[in-house]
């Protein structure tokens, strides 16, 4: 059975959300804040998948791939795409869903959605996206890579403080996808 799942995404004020295969800043804050959403359980017997495009998979530094402490889910059309042994690979974000939803070593508690642009675009008209957690940058990079995402079927649930780092304005905001959104 497919399962629930969350996206993560981090923007600039144009929805740019990366530039020539990565991503164009640095902000330890946000990388904080997306390792600790992503890890975190509930449960100490369970663990998060997280699912990305095979160019954001690429776009890693080496030593974070796998990114650790979390089940690694890669999607790809290409079914001779190497990965780690420990790295699930999927032929679209639906089989990534049933991989999760699969009786493995250990219970997945949660699936993130972590990009790139071209997962994004089927995950936030997917119906069992339920919420969005989006780092708005308040500066524009010159991104060549965009989110498309239309806020209409999705609430405002929560915005934090905003934060600042090396003259960088950003909060954090969560939205959550609303029972009908499933257009
Ligand atoms: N700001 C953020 O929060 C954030 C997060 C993640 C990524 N990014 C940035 O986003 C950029 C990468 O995004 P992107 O859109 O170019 O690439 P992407 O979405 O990461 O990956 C695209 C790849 O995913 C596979 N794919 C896409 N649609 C598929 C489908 N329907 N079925 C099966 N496989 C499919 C294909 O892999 P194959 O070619 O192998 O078939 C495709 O080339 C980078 O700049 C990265 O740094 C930003």
């Amino acid at each position: 059975m497919m399962v629930p799942f969350d996206i993560i995404v981090a923007v600039d004020t144009q929805k740019g959300i990366g530039r020539t295969g990565n991503l164009p800043w640095h902000i330890v804050g946000d990388l904080k804040h997306f390792k600790q959403v992503t890890t975190r359980t509930q449960s100490a017997d369970a663990v998060n998948m997280v699912v990305m495009g095979r160019k954001t998979w690429d776009s890693l530094p080496e030593k974070f791939k796998p990114l650790p402490g979390r089940i690694n889910c890669v999607i790809s059309r290409n079914p001779g795409l190497v990965l780690p042994e420990t790295v699930l690979k999927a032929a679209g974000l639906d089989e990534a869903l049933l991989l999760a939803g699969q009786p493995t070593g250990k219970k997945i508690e949660r699936v993130f959605v972590m990009g790139g642009a071209q997962i994004y675009q089927i995950a936030l008209r997917h119906p069992l996206c339920r919420k969005i957690y989006w780092t708005q940058i308040h500066h524009d990079f010159g991104c060549d890579t965009f989110i498309d995402v239309n806020f209409a079927g999705f609430d405002k649930i929560a915005e934090s403080p905003l934060q600042h780092e090396e003259g960088i304005h950003f909060a954090f905001i969560e939205y959550q996808s609303l029972p009908c959104n499933n257009s």
